[in-house]
């Protein structure tokens, strides 16, 4: 494994009360960040005590969001241990985000490198109550000082961590969502299937409106035909319709969740039958008024699990599952997170 080098802060900031603890609001000490210029390639990977990143006003990532991100947690296992949930993939989805980009790719074993040398400094913020864990958030992002619109030529690698409880502070109830059939967040030959910054911007308004309504999230459908679902919110989503497990194939525009592929492998796994494809809106009220909706939920690093209790549609309104969780959601959420946090049995290999 890379080693490198670290300075130390000064002091250790105090810790947040576990039972309180709000996603993505503290941060840990100590942060990793590399350095990319055009002929020297990344370097100077390095740790340094958590601060202020300088910038220049018109450093080109705050003009024309040349920028991607990742989100992974690290676990306490019952043991004290602390474990990650399939890094290489973040590394790997890291690398093609940035190909999108044209951010220059960085080596994924140098980013899991990264990431696992930092955990480990910063083990002590790992929390160990129950749901909690520390999430990371590795970002890339254009530093030219430049307003020309073209490919920078410095970037500045970070990895922060943040110690965070359960991303919805009322637990994995089921939610109710809308879909939205007027703004979009991505089309095919986008960057849709990247984690960059543009794609989350481009939903915030339908997310406003959707709490707004009294929704919670809204259900995304496709840019170009507006009927093909896409994804949940920030979330990919899934369904079970008449025993079979739908969920929109990755056409381009759809993130390649970590969760999601983590949920197909153990459906796959216990026998469930699952197929990825086009899934419209249509399809899918139509099954619910037929009672073929058994169970929807959303798949996402940040919640795991989130189901969905009702969804609302060009009028149509209706409930899943009674509103309540479905027991294969159940048995998904129970699985994945039992393996994150190493109370179960590990059998595929995800935790490192
Ligand atoms: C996730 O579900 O992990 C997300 O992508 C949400 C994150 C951007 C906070």
């Amino acid at each position: 494994m890379q080693e490198f080098p670290i300075t130390r802060a000064p002091a250790s900031k105090p810790k947040p009360d576990p039972k309180t603890l709000v996603f993505g609001k503290t941060f840990t000490d100590h942060m990793f960040l590399m350095n990319y210029e055009t002929g020297k390639g990344w370097h100077d990977g390095r740790i340094v005590p958590y601060g202020p990143i300088p910038m220049e006003p018109c450093a080109m990532v705050l003009h024309y969001a040349q920028e991607v991100f990742e989100g992974l947690k690290a676990y306490r296992s019952p043991d004290g241990g602390v474990q990650l949930f399939r890094p290489m993939e973040n590394a790997l989805r890291l690398k093609s985000s940035c190909e999108r980009l044209c951010i220059p790719a960085i080596d994924p074993q140098t980013v899991v490198d990264a990431i696992t040398q930092l955990v480990r400094l910063e083990a002590d913020w790992v929390p160990s109550e129950p749901g909690t864990s520390l999430y990371i958030r590795p970002f890339v992002f254009a530093t030219d000082p430049s307003l020309g619109v073209h490919a920078s030529h410095t970037y500045l690698f970070a990895i922060i961590c943040s110690p965070v409880g359960a991303y919805y502070a009322e637990g994995i109830n089921p939610v109710r969502i809308y879909v939205e059939d007027e703004d979009v967040r991505a089309v095919k030959g986008g960057t849709g299937f990247t984690k960059c910054g543009g794609n989350y911007a481009a939903s915030i308004r339908a997310s406003e409106r959707a709490e707004e309504q009294g929704y919670a999230q809204v259900l995304w459908l496709d840019g170009v035909h507006r009927k093909y679902i896409e994804e949940v919110g920030s979330m990919n989503v899934m369904f079970q319709v008449d025993g079979t497990v739908i969920t929109p194939t990755l056409t381009g525009s759809v993130l390649p969740g970590i969760t999601r592929k983590s949920c197909l492998e153990l459906l796959k796994s216990w026998g469930v039958p699952c197929e990825e494809r086009l899934i419209t809106a249509q399809e899918l009220f139509d099954a619910a008024e037929a009672g073929k909706l058994e169970e929807a939920w959303g798949t996402g690093t940040a919640a795991v699990i989130s189901p969905i209790g009702e969804m609302g549609w060009e009028g149509r309104h209706v409930v899943v599952n009674g509103g309540e969780i479905g027991a294969l959601t159940h048995k998904l959420y129970d699985t994945i997170t039992g393996i994150q946090w190493g109370t179960i049995p590990d059998p595929y290999g995800w935790t490192v």
